[in-house]
């Protein structure tokens, strides 16, 4: 793939980032939150975290498992990137409600992953950017997470309901997802297993890997 194809579909990407926005264009967010990650565990795995969502059930059993499904993904890639739906619980109320109705942005997160360290969660009210990069070792990573949100910031109540929604999602990545990967992390470390298996429900982390494969060769 040439710097043109790469561009254009990473174009491609982003327009449909804020086609899943409608009515609220991810362009018309107000930005609400910054705040950085330093964790004891390497990029790869930091932004693998973000791939699937099969352990919601596990992981983040009190946390995100409350408010969307586990195990079950749409997926596609465009190239280099690719794009993952995880439907909400609420989807489930959808089954007996007439389909002129339904409104699937407001059932659905949206996740975008742009080659090779960003990641964009896209729900109809929120949107989270993740930017991970190694750090000075390779057991170490950063990851500036931002928060952005098409609601209206000047009214109070709003504001501190789009602040709770950043602490919120900020605190479960930090304890949750990269706590345990750090474990992970430390495990890989220790030199026990030479490899990682992807499972077929992991087409997001398969296509990842196989698009750092097939661009590393290039740079070496
Ligand atoms: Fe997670």
């Amino acid at each position: 793939m040439d710097r043109g194809q790469f561009i254009d579909l990473t174009r491609r990407a982003l327009k449909l980032a804020r086609q899943d926005n409608r009515p609220h264009p991810i362009r018309a967010h107000r930005r609400r939150g910054h705040l950085h990650l330093d964790g004891r565990l390497n990029w790869k795995l930091a932004i693998d975290t973000f791939a699937e969502n099969y352990h919601f059930a596990t992981v983040h059993k009190t946390t995100f498992a409350t408010i969307a499904r586990s195990n079950c993904t749409v997926f596609d890639s465009f190239g280099p990137h690719h794009r993952l739906v995880f439907p909400l619980n609420g989807i489930l109320d959808l089954e007996n409600a007439p389909e002129e109705q339904w409104d699937p942005l407001h059932n659905m997160v949206v996740i975008y992953a742009l080659f090779p360290n960003i990641v964009l969660s896209c729900t109809v009210a929120n949107g989270e950017l993740f930017r991970v990069y190694p750090a000075d070792e390779p057991g170490r990573s950063i990851t500036v997470h931002q928060n952005s949100t098409p609601l209206d910031l000047f009214d109070e109540s709003v504001a501190a309901g789009a602040a709770a929604v950043f602490d919120y999602a900020h605190a479960t990545v930090r304890d949750e997802d990269y706590a345990l990967v750090a474990g992970l992390q430390a495990n890989l470390e220790s030199g026990a297993r030479e490899h990682l298996v992807f499972g077929r429900n992991e087409p997001g982390l398969q296509h990842r890997h196989q698009t750092w494969e097939e661009a590393l060769p290039r740079r070496r």
